[in-house]
């Protein structure tokens, strides 16, 4: 079971005037849901790609079972442990629908095969039906891409799910499969699911809330 611990992190862009992080801790567990709420700008994105290696904080640690990421191989830790679901960029745009989502199964080695019915299953199951799926990305709706990125997520089999407003482009129910699948592959596949929302209601969904507030992650009392 992957326990991902934040311990004191800073974290300031390079030419900016002040910390985005001043100080965050947290604690995201195997097996649960946790949600990050807070205001535009606040930094949500920014510790996200902390927590999924893609930068490094200015000081404090980032630890997974134990060990500090910094002092794991990033490359392979990206590669094999995390899954990230970005804000901004989604998808491959040269690369179909299915060679997105067969992408982590190609580093995986998985049999061609197998992989293609294996990417195909993970699309259908977030409801991208086969027509769509040898079309580039840019031929979808934003949120037929965000769907498509969740497949690939869940073709990765990455023990750390980091989902940057993974519902923020789709309606009611497709928001709510989506946060169904991610649920499910926390409470039965023993995942860490770290979703960042505006969504209140989604948030409240979550096993445990977080508010990221003036640099400072807060926890909801419900955690306790
Ligand atoms: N590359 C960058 N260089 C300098 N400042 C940046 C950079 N990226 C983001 N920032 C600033 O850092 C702060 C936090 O940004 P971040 O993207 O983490 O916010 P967020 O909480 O994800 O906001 P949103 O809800 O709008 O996505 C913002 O003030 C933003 O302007
Ligand atoms: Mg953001």
């Amino acid at each position: 079971m992957i326990e991902l611990v934040v311990d004191q992190v800073h974290y300031q862009y390079p030419k900016a005037k002040k910390e985005t992080l001043r100080g965050v801790d947290a604690v995201f567990p195997a097996g649960k849901t946790s949600s990050i709420v807070g205001q535009s700008g606040a930094g949500k994105s920014t510790l996200l790609y902390l927590i999924s290696g893609l930068d490094v904080c200015t000081s404090g640690r980032i630890l997974l079972n134990g060990k500090e990421l910094l002092a794991r191989d990033l490359d392979s830790y990206r590669r094999n442990t995390v899954a990230t679901i970005s804000q901004s960029y989604l998808l491959f745009p040269t690369r179909t629908v299915l060679e997105n989502v067969l992408y982590p199964l190609q580093l995986a080695k998985t049999e061609k095969q197998a992989a293609v019915a294996e990417a195909t299953k993970h699309l259908l199951s977030v409801g991208i039906e086969k027509e769509l799926h040898n079309r580039l990305p840019s031929k979808l709706s934003g949120g037929e891409q965000q769907r498509v990125a969740i497949a690939r997520c869940l073709a990765a089999q990455s023990q750390i799910i980091a989902a940057d407003e993974p519902t923020g482009n789709l309606d009611e129910e497709n928001s709510n499969e989506v946060m169904r699948i991610l649920s499910d592959l926390a409470h039965n596949q023993g995942k860490t699911v770290i979703i960042v929302t505006h969504d209140r209601i989604l948030a409240e969904q979550t096993d445990l809330q977080y508010r990221l507030e003036n640099g400072k992650l807060y926890s909801n009392e419900r955690n306790a």
